[in-house]
């Protein structure tokens, strides 16, 4: 890994009250004081983001949200605009994951709205990318992959995409158990690092960080971020539990 901070995400999907939040966010603030060289997010559901903030303010871990709508306010009911975000202490934002693609219409023009949107309120977007089990059985990975990264950051400059990080989730490792080994992993990284060099240029390709995600745990982060092009873990699962998700956290080297 060149020069690149790894980054240690947690997305607490649906999971957790806003008192469950409060206690979790409490302990990884012990867990993790003293922390550096390597950057910390959790994403909690939407209503307990502003409780989480105010525990973790002081601390190494960042504040991300796990989605917004692309407008700037409006009549959309239920939706979350990304000023409600900043406003509430986000500097990230995962967008496109996975489980929003299949349950919720998400596809890759509202990724590429959302991202634009994130970055105009100076949000950190995460973009998450991945194959179905039956993509990859039938030898689509890349084609599906190549599709999804460039429709989701078609139209940005290299400096639009600075800060952007991206998240290569396989949707068949994730909440299964399953998780691609290390060579699988490292093989789409440098796929997705090849396709931002040939969209992008090399500065972007070199800079960026490609996380991830797919039942991580303390017992495969190590072998995963020894692989040169994966930069940080998109951790679902296992961020539920303070003491595990913080074990991750020591465990990736700097
Ligand atoms: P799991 O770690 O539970 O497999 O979830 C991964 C994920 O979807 C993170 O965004």
């Amino acid at each position: 890994m060149e020069n690149r901070t790894p980054l240690i995400a947690g997305n607490w999907k649906m999971f957790k009250t806003i008192s469950e939040a409060v206690e979790t966010s409490e302990q990884l603030v012990k867990l993790l004081a003293g922390t550096s060289g390597k950057d910390v997010m959790i994403a909690p559901p939407f209503t307990a983001l502003s409780s989480v903030s105010d525990i973790i303010r002081e601390s190494c871990i960042s504040l991300g949200a796990q989605n917004l709508f692309w407008e700037k306010d409006g009549a959309y009911t239920g939706e979350i605009s990304p000023a409600m975000l900043v406003s509430a202490g986000c500097k990230y934002v995962i967008i496109g994951h996975s489980e929003r693609r299949q349950y919720f219409g998400d596809n890759d023009d509202t990724v590429n709205k959302k991202i634009r949107a994130a970055l105009g309120f100076g949000l950190i977007p995460i973009l998450c990318v991945g194959e179905s089990e039956k993509e990859r059985e039938s030898d689509y990975t890349f084609s599906v992959l190549d599709k999804q990264l460039k429709k989701g950051l078609e139209g940005f400059s290299l400096d639009d995409l600075e800060t952007t990080v991206i998240a290569y989730e396989p949707v068949w490792a994730i909440g299964t158990g399953k998780t691609a080994t290390k060579e699988q992993a490292q093989e789409v990284h440098l796929f997705l690092r090849s396709l931002i060099e040939k969209e992008f240029g090399d500065r972007l390709s070199s800079s960026i960080r490609i996380l991830y995600g797919g039942s991580v745990n303390p017992g495969n982060i190590s072998e995963l971020m020894a692989m040169p092009d994966i930069d940080g873990a998109l951790v679902g699962g296992a961020s539920l539990n303070p003491d595990t998700f913080s074990k991750i956290v020591n465990l990736v080297n700097i």
